[in-house]
């Protein structure tokens, strides 16, 4: 795949701490091995010492040169309760409180990437998308001038030539539920840097909807409508258009029919997805139907990078994820 092999060799040319807080857990293990092996990233695994040593010996895994940092022994905990607590006692948070939450490693590796003790975090091969984003959050916050953090997947699509040459990116499908006009104008703008800066294409972001062009009329299509408008206004540097149906967006003989002026349909290689549930629905879907291989789903918009997996991933696709916040760390 030509893409991820990009994405490796930028990797390795710069490489960055990424952490690991499900050490203990067994593809994380594995690709940990590998990521070391290739020179992807420092990894830093989060856990029990004893435990993750003893895992990776039933594994066969060699874990030297691996750092383990342990919550219950590290020396930075009392430097991550602090920072926790200051950063969250408006909140009604209590050093008490601060104590406990910090030696869960999702928070423990989530406070390494705040304190500069790692450049990234990649998690979700057992925890939920929302038991990541929560002290992402809370902690590493947007990023300046950014107002929402997003998700996106890279959809590959064996064999078509839809979008850039089968490559696609989807947003948002892991994050906000039911997003405003601003924050959809947000999420566009936002991944057509990531398609800019990441998957090094020239954008051209299609704003979905169940209508093109005025075709129907709802509030479900003026949000879309409001949100294009937005996106156009706050950049107009970039390709953006919609409303757009997704057979409007992507075929160039429907595009010609029912959207002639547009500069992006017929050739969208973003999709915006009006809402999570058709943007989940919908990567699933592709996903599943058209054997794509889906490629995260990656955040963007944190101050720093932290990205999920999914539940379901294999250790190779903890590298690719790990590899691409590795290049996410690096700007
Ligand atoms: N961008 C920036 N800040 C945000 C966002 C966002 N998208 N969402 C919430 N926040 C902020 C809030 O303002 C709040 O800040 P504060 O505590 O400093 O005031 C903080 O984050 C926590 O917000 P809550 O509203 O308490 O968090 P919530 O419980 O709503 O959780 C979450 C937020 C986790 C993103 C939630 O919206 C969620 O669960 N989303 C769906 C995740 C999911 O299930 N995805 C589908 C599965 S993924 C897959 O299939 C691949």
């Amino acid at each position: 795949m030509e893409l991820m092999n990009k994405l490796w060799n930028a990797a390795k040319a710069d490489r960055k701490r990424i952490v690991l807080p499900e050490g203990d857990e067994e593809r994380t293990l594995v690709a940990a091995e590998k990521i070391h092996e290739l020179g992807l990233a420092d990894v830093i695994l989060v856990g029990d010492k004893d435990i993750i040593n003893n895992k990776a010996k039933e594994l066969g895994v060699k874990l030297e040169g691996i750092e383990i940092a342990d919550p219950k022994t590290s020396d930075r905990l009392e430097a991550y309760v602090n920072e926790f607590y200051e950063l969250r006692k408006n909140k009604g948070m209590t050093v008490e409180k601060a104590e406990k939450i910090v030696r869960d490693p999702l928070y423990f590796g989530t406070m390494m990437v705040k304190l500069d003790d790692a450049d990234g975090m990649v998690s979700g091969a057992v925890h939920t998308t929302g038991d990541l984003l929560r002290p992402g959050l809370q902690i590493i916050k947007t990023a300046p001038g950014v107002s929402v953090v997003s998700s996106f997947f890279i959809m590959m699509v064996p064999g078509s030539k839809y979008g850039e040459e089968g490559m696609l990116l989807f947003s948002d499908c892991a994050v906000n539920p039911n997003p405003t006009y601003e924050q959809l104008a947000a999420i566009a703008i936002a991944t057509a840097d990531t398609a800019k800066n990441l998957c090094k294409i020239e954008p051209r972001v299609a704003m979905l909807s169940f209508s093109t062009m005025g075709s129907a009329d709802h509030e479900m299509v003026d949000k879309v409508r409001k949100a294009t408008e937005l996106a156009k206004e706050l950049r107009p540097d970039l390709l953006i258009d919609g409303e757009l149906q997704l057979d409007a967006a992507i075929v160039e003989k429907v595009a010609n029919q029912k959207a002639p002026n547009s500069n992006v349909a017929g050739k969208a290689n973003v999709l915006i997805f009006p809402d999570l549930q058709s943007g989940n629905i919908g990567y699933k879907l592709v996903q599943r139907f058209a054997n794509a291989e889906a490629i995260g789903p990656m955040c963007q918009g944190f101050a720093k990078p932290i990205n999920d997996l999914s539940r379901g991933c294999s250790s190779d696709d903890i590298v690719n994820v790990v590899a691409l916040t590795a290049v996410q760390a690096q700007k």
